[in-house]
């Protein structure tokens, strides 16, 4: 199974585009929903956004028309929140609704308001969006009250532009993030300490073109392989980065499947023998919570009793709901579930609440009995790049039927 490039890599390499005039170049990027729609929200700054080929992106932000985000885009990914930071610092003034609703809990974006207020913008409304401005933005320390990924992003991004330094305190160590503090470096920024908790930043006064590939997605990744757990399979997952999910790794370990780490590719070999276990989904790195929902769908053939701990978002346990149609037993207390098992589940028809929940429930569904119809499929499109291809590949029977409407996504992702 070969991983795809990483969603959440590639949404704020495509805004960092925003920070140059040149032409940036993006390989290894996923034919997904939310990189489709992001490349939109460039097109209507007055980017010019080509895709030669469907992993390659070649964007030249010379002509930038306006600096609002489309709000009705924004309000179906909330990534587009990251056009904010590049456009402030180039053009000292952004502005973009908040991201809208959404099922895996309250996600606010203070943090990155509070970082752009520290690096001397003010923040105002007009009508449904928030607007920030700044004739200039100078270098600060920045204190992040939670060490949000795209906040962290958000704020990285509009300081490389900043007159002085900026220091970035408690921020987020995700993969992503250093992987957007790669791509800035190569267009001249002076980024250091990304990964760790704090990142300085020294601004230079202009960014200019490069060539970047995106990383591969340790998400999908993790799916994969929790995929050959599930299935008392045999899987290779290859050009993966097997540390950025080293915690789910441990995990599957400590529940008694076998997992070999190479260079860039993981095999994971399973003898059905899963004892169930406690997690927590944590920050990086910690167990990621976007792998949270796939996990609880694999402890259903866990013995005995797991708990899954999600202590990122608020309300991330909705597709237990699922999972018990399917014969599940699994009760939510708070932001836990205790799952009892293992239990045989049945193929019946599911939702794809959000993307991850989606994938719980292809997994579930991979191991259950009979036919598992899963409705809202236009989430998993929404961050999982050929599906239904991969699943087949693996020997899955994977068929899609068109004609379900698809309705407008809320922002998840
Ligand atoms: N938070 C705040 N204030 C903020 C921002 C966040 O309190 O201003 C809180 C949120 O309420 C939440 C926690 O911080 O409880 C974590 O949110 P974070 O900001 O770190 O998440 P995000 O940056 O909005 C990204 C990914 C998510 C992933 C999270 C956590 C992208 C596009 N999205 O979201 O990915 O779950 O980090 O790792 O990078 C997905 O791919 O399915 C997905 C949801």
């Amino acid at each position: 199974m070969r991983v795809s490039g990483s969603k959440n890599a590639a949404l704020p390499a495509l805004a960092a585009s925003l920070l140059t005039a040149d032409e940036v170049i993006l390989d290894n990027v996923p034919d997904i929903e939310d990189v489709g729609r992001f490349g939109e929200i460039l097109a209507s700054l007055g980017a010019e956004v080509e895709r030669p080929e469907r992993s390659r992106f070649h964007i030249r932000a010379k002509n930038i028309v306006n600096t609002d985000a489309p709000s009705d885009i924004v309000a179906t990914n909330r990534a587009s929140f990251l056009v904010m930071g590049p456009l402030l610092a180039r053009f000292g003034e952004a502005a973009c609704a908040p991201p809208g609703g959404d099922v895996v809990g309250l996600r606010p974006v203070d943090v990155h308001l509070a970082g752009f207020r520290a690096l001397g913008a003010e923040i105002g409304r007009r009508g449904d969006q928030l607007v920030a401005r700044a004739r200039e933005l100078r270098g600060a320390r920045v204190f992040l009250d939670y060490p949000s990924v795209l906040g962290t992003q958000n704020v990285m991004a509009a300081a490389v532009l900043a007159r002085g330094t900026t220091a970035i305190i408690n921020a987020a160590t995700e993969p992503e993030v250093v992987a957007l503090a790669d791509l800035l470096n190569a267009m001249g920024a002076r980024i250091y300490g990304a990964g760790t908790q704090t990142i300085e930043i020294e601004g230079v006064p202009e960014l200019h073109g490069t060539r970047h590939t995106i990383i591969p997605d340790r998400i999908e990744t993790g799916t994969w392989v929790i995929a050959g757990v599930i299935t008392n399979g045999e899987i290779d997952v290859v050009g993966c980065r097997p540390t950025h999910v080293a915690a789910l790794l441990a995990k599957l370990t400590e529940a008694g499947a076998r997992v070999e780490e190479h260079d860039d590719h993981i095999r994971v070999i399973s003898n059905g023998a899963l004892r169930g276990i406690s997690v927590q989904a944590l920050p990086y790195p910690g167990l990621a919570t976007d792998l949270q929902a796939p996990i609880g769908a694999l402890l259903t053939q866990a013995r005995g009793v797991s708990f899954v701990h999600e202590r990122v978002f608020d309300n991330r346990l909705l597709y237990i709901g699922e999972l018990r149609k399917m014969g599940a037993e699994v009760v939510s207390a708070g932001s836990t579930a205790v799952i009892t098992g293992p239990t045989h589940l049945y193929g019946t028809t599911v939702r794809a609440l959000d993307i991850r929940a989606g994938a719980a429930v292809v997994l579930a569904g991979l191991a259950a009995e009979g036919r598992t119809e899963i409705r809202d499929a236009y989430h998993l499109d929404r961050g999982y790049e050929d599906l239904e291809r991969k699943l087949r590949g693996l020997g899955a029977e994977a068929v899609r039927h068109e004609g379900q409407p698809a309705p407008e996504p809320v922002g998840a992702g």
